[in-house]
C-alpha cells in the first residue's frame, strides 16, 4: 500500500528555491571529463572500433578519477545520480545531501539492474523462454538484494518492449515478441524489484521501459522512427507497460524514439493523457539518457531551452544526464516561460519517491559491510544456474545425441567456450567477466575428460563428439547493436562447416542476444542447444544439461526466421487476403520460404510430451478450456502449455493467433496431468477503427499446444 505525502511534499515545496527545485530534477552520472587523454566518448569509440580491447578499456575505466559535482550537490543543484556501483561512494554522496544541504533532501541513486547486479543471471530474452513468472520474480528479488545493498535505489528495468524484429539489438533486453509474455514477465520483475514495502532496506523501485514502442523501430535500427497504426499500438506494444504501472512500478522511461513524429521525451499525449490520466500513474518519469537534449537532433526543439520547455510541460521528471533542465530551468521560471505549478509538478513526483523509498528517514539504506555480504553469494549463483538451465532451448537432438552418455569422448571448440566474460551477454555493468563459469571451466569442474580445440582444423581428426560452442559475441546485442543480416556470423558458421564437412558428431551450442538466422545449421548440425547469453553460471547450466543432469524445458518466446529478410517475423501475424502458399500471386519471397526455421514457443526436452482431449467450455464470461498432457517419455521434464486463440471472422483482420495463457508442468515419466484455462470474454476483443475496444459475437478458435505451429484445436461460437 503506497503512502500519502503529499502533504509533506507541499511543505517542501514550499520552502524551496527554484534553483533547488530544478537541482531535484538533475540526474548526473559520474563524470570523467578529464580523466583520460581523450573523451569517454573517443575512449567508447577506440573499444567499439578495437583500437583498444574490452580489458583495456575496464582497466582505464577502473584507475580513471571519477568527478561527482560536489559542489553542485552541495548547492542543491543534483538530485539524483546513476551508474554509481558502490555503497561507500553512495553513503559519501548522500552525507553531502543529507547533511551539507540547505533542506538535507537525501539523493536518489538509479542504476542499469537489468539482469542481476553482481550475480548475472541469463539476459532477458534467455529468462523469458523459462515462462516462469515465479522465476522470474525470484531472480528479480535476488538482484534488488544484491543492488540495494550497493546502494542502487531504482534499477531501469524491466523493458517490456514488444519486440518482433530480430535485427534490433535490444532484443535481448526484453522478453520477447509477444504482449502477453511480456505483461507476465514485467510484472513479475516488478513484484521481484520493488518487495511488498519499498521502504525495505532491499527494495528498489522499478522504472520500467522504454515508453513507448521502441521495439519497434524501423527496420529494426535502434533509436529509429516508430510508426504504426493506433489499434496495434494499443493491442500489441502498450499493455505490457501497463501490465507493469499496475503491479505498482513506481517509474516509467520515456523511450528515445519518436512516435507519429513526437519523440516520447516531450510527448504529453503519452506522458499525461495515457499515463497519468487514463492509467492514473502518480510515480516519476525518468528520461533515457541525454534524450531531452536529443530533441534538438530530432528537429522538434530549436534549442536545448526549448528542449527544455517542450519537455517539462509534457510530463517529464527526472532528467538523465543531459543538463538541458539543469542549464534552462531556473532561467525558464525566471521569464515566466515555464510557471512555477509545472515545475512543482515534476518535482513533486521525484520528491514522493524518495519518501516512498524512506530515503528521507533512512537515507543510508546500506552499508560497505552489507554490500560485502550480499553479492555473488553461493545461494545468488544457485538461483542463477537454476535460471540459465531453465533458459536453455533444445532446438534439435536428431538420433537422442543429448544427453551425451557417461564415457563418451569430447571434444570442444569456439573461443565462446573459453571467454568467461562472453556469458554475461548485454548489460552487465556491475560485474566482472571473471566471476562466470565458462563451459571449458565447468568441464574441468566436473572432471570430465575433454580436449579443448584452439583451432578447428585440429578437431577434424578427432573420433568423438565435438561441442562446438558458437554465436554472437556479447557485443553483438544490446543497445546500439542492431544487425541488418542476423545470420551466424561467418567465422562462427565456418566452424561448424568444417566439423560437419569432415563428417564429425556435432553438437552446437549457441550463446548469442537474438533469434539468429540459421538454416544451414539448423539442417546440419544433428543436435543444437539455444544456450543464449546464460550469465554467470551459463557453463555449469550448458554442462547440467548436456550431460543430462537437467533436462531442457525452455520454450521459445522468439520466432527464429530462415532468413534476416523476412524480418521482422512473427507468429501473431494476420492472414492476408492471400495467404503464402504454393500459388505464384500469393503472399511470400521468391527466394525464401515464409514459415520460421524454429517457430514462436518451440522447445524440446529430453522426453515428450503427448497432448490430447482439449475440451473447450463457454460459462458465464469466460471460456473454459481444458487439456490432458501426458509425460510419453522415459525422463522426468517440463513442458510449457500454450494456449491460443483466433478469432475467426471480425469487422477487422485479427491475427492468426494470439497468447491468451501458458502454464508449465514437470511429469514423472508416464505420468499425466489435466491442465485448465479459464479465458475471460473480455480478452478476445479488439479495437475497432473508432478506437472502441469491442467484442464481436461469432467463431473463435481455440488452440493448445507445445508452440505456436503444434496444437490441438476447437472452434466455438460465443455470443458476448
Ligand atoms: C540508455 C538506455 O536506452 C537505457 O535503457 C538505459 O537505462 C540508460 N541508457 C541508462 O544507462
Amino acid at each position: 500500500m503506497v503512502k500519502n505525502y503529499e502533504e509533506k511534499i507541499k511543505d517542501l515545496l514550499d520552502k524551496m528555491t527554484v534553483e533547488e527545485k530544478a537541482g531535484q530534477l538533475r540526474q548526473c552520472g559520474p563524470s570523467l571529463v578529464g580523466a583520460f587523454e581523450v573523451s569517454f566518448e573517443e575512449l567508447l569509440n577506440m573499444m567499439f572500433d578495437g583500437r583498444i580491447s574490452q580489458e583495456e578499456f575496464g582497466r582505464l575505466m577502473s584507475t580513471a578519477k571519477q568527478d561527482f559535482r560536489e559542489e553542485d550537490l552541495r548547492a542543491g543543484r543534483i538530485g539524483s545520480y546513476n551508474g554509481i556501483k558502490d555503497a561507500r561512494t553512495v553513503n559519501r554522496l548522500q552525507k553531502i545531501a543529507v547533511e551539507e544541504t540547505r533542506l538535507g533532501i537525501p539523493l536518489l541513486f538509479g542504476y542499469d539492474v537489468i539482469h542481476g547486479y553482481r550475480t548475472i543471471y541469463p539476459i532477458p530474452l534467455a529468462e523469458s523462454c523459462a515462462w516462469e513468472p515465479d522465476l522470474w520474480e525470484r531472480t528479480g528479488r535476488m538482484a534488488a538484494r544484491e543492488a540495494t545493498a550497493a546502494g542502487v535505489h531504482m534499477t531501469f528495468a524491466p523493458m517490456v518492449d514488444v519486440a518482433k524484429d530480430a535485427r534490433w539489438g535490444r532484443v535481448s533486453e526484453g522478453a520477447g515478441e509477444d504482449t502477453y509474455v511480456n505483461c507476465c514477465y514485467g510484472e513479475s520483475k516488478v513484484k521481484g524489484f520493488q518487495g511488498d514495502d519499498l521502504t525495505k532496506e532491499d527494495a528498489m523501485a522499478a522504472c520500467v521501459k522504454h515508453f513507448a514502442g521502441y521495439g519497434a523501430g524501423e527496420a529494426g535500427r535502434d533509436y529509429n522512427r516508430v510508426d504504426m497504426s493506433m489499434q496495434r499500438f494499443y493491442e500489441e506494444y502498450l499493455p505490457p507497460y501497463k501490465a507493469c504501472i499496475d503491479a505498482g512500478a513506481r517509474a516509467i522511461m520515456p523511450a528515445f524514439n519518436d512516435l507519429w513524429g513526437v519523440p516520447c521525451s516531450v510527448n504529453p499525449w503519452l506522458l499525461m493523457d495515457v499515463l497519468r490520466k487514463d492509467w492514473g500513474f502518480d510515480g516519476l518519469t525518468v528520461s533515457d539518457s541525454n534524450a531531452i537534449a536529443e530533441c534538438v537532433d530530432h528537429g522538434i526543439a530549436k534549442d536545448r531551452s526549448d528542449a527544455a520547455v517542450q519537455a517539462i510541460y509534457a510530463g517529464m521528471d527526472l532528467d538523465m544526464s543531459s543538463d538541458v533542465y539543469h542549464e534552462n530551468l531556473v532561467q525558464l521560471v525566471h521569464e515566466g516561460k515555464v510557471p512555477v505549478d509545472v515545475l512543482d509538478r515534476a518535482v513533486a513526483d521525484v520528491l514522493r519517491l524518495k519518501f516512498e523509498l524512506g530515503l528521507f528517514d533512512h537515507p543510508y539504506k546500506t552499508s560497505a559491510e552489507r554490500e560485502a555480504q550480499t553479492l555473488l553469494t553461493k545461494e545468488n549463483r544457485s538461483l542463477a544456474r537454476e535460471a540459465a538451465v531453465k533458459s536453455m532451448v533444445l532446438l534439435k537432438n536428431e538420433g537422442h545425441i543429448l544427453p551425451l552418455t557417461p564415457g563418451t569422448k569430447i571434444g570442444v571448440v569456439g573461443s565462446l567456450a573459453k571467454e568467461r566474460a562472453e556469458m554475461l551477454g548485454a548489460w552487465a555493468i556491475g560485474a566482472e567477466g571473471e566471476d562466470c563459469v565458462s563451459l571449458v571451466d565447468a568441464l574441468e569442474e566436473r572432471k570430465q575428460p575433454f580436449e579443448y580445440f584452439e583451432n578447428v582444423q585440429d578437431a577434424l581428426d578427432f573420433d568423438g563428439v565435438i561441442i562446438a560452442a558458437v554465436g554472437e559475441r556479447k557485443d553483438m546485442s544490446g543497445e546500439a547493436a542492431s544487425r541488418a543480416c542476423i545470420e551466424l556470423p561467418k567465422d562462427q558458421e565456418e566452424i561448424l562447416k568444417a566439423l560437419a564437412g569432415a563428417g564429425k558428431t556435432v553438437v552446437a551450442v549457441l550463446l548469442n542476444g537474438r533469434p539468429l538466422a540459421m538454416p544451414w545449421t539448423a539442417q546440419n548440425i544433428p543436435a543444437i542447444l539455444e544456450a543464449w547469453h546464460p550469465g554467470v553460471e551459463g557453463g555449469n547450466a550448458i554442462a547440467d544439461i548436456l550431460f543430462g543432469d537437467e533436462n531442457p524445458g525452455g520454450h521459445l518466446t522468439v520466432t527464429f526466421p530462415g532468413a534476416s529478410g523476412q524480418c521482422p517475423m512473427y507468429y501473431a501475424h494476420i492472414n492476408t487476403g492471400r495467404p503464402g502458399g504454393r500459388g505464384k500471386f500469393t503472399s511470400k519471397y521468391l527466394d525464401a520460404p515464409i514459415e520460421p526455421v524454429y517457430p514462436f514457443g518451440y522447445g524440446l526436452s529430453y522426453t515428450e510430451f503427448e497432448y490430447g482431449d482439449l475440451k473447450v467450455t463457454p460459462s458465464g464470461d469466460s471460456l473454459e478450456i481444458c487439456v490432458t498432457v501426458r509425460n510419453a517419455g522415459k525422463r522426468t521434464g517440463s513442458t510449457v502449455i500454450q494456449c491460443y486463440f483466433r478469432d475467426l471472422v471480425a469487422k477487422r483482420v485479427r491475427p492468426v493467433k494470439q497468447l491468451a495463457d501458458f502454464a508449465k508442468v514437470t511429469l514423472e515419466p508416464g505420468e499425466y496431468v489435466q491442465v485448465a484455462f479459464s479465458l475471460e470474454y473480455s480478452r478476445l476483443g479488439y479495437y475497432d477503427m473508432a478506437m472502441n475496444y469491442v467484442l464481436e459475437d461469432g467463431d473463435f478458435e481455440i488452440f493448445v499446444g507445445q508452440n505456436s505451429q503444434d496444437c490441438l484445436s476447437e472452434t466455438v461460437t460465443l455470443t458476448f
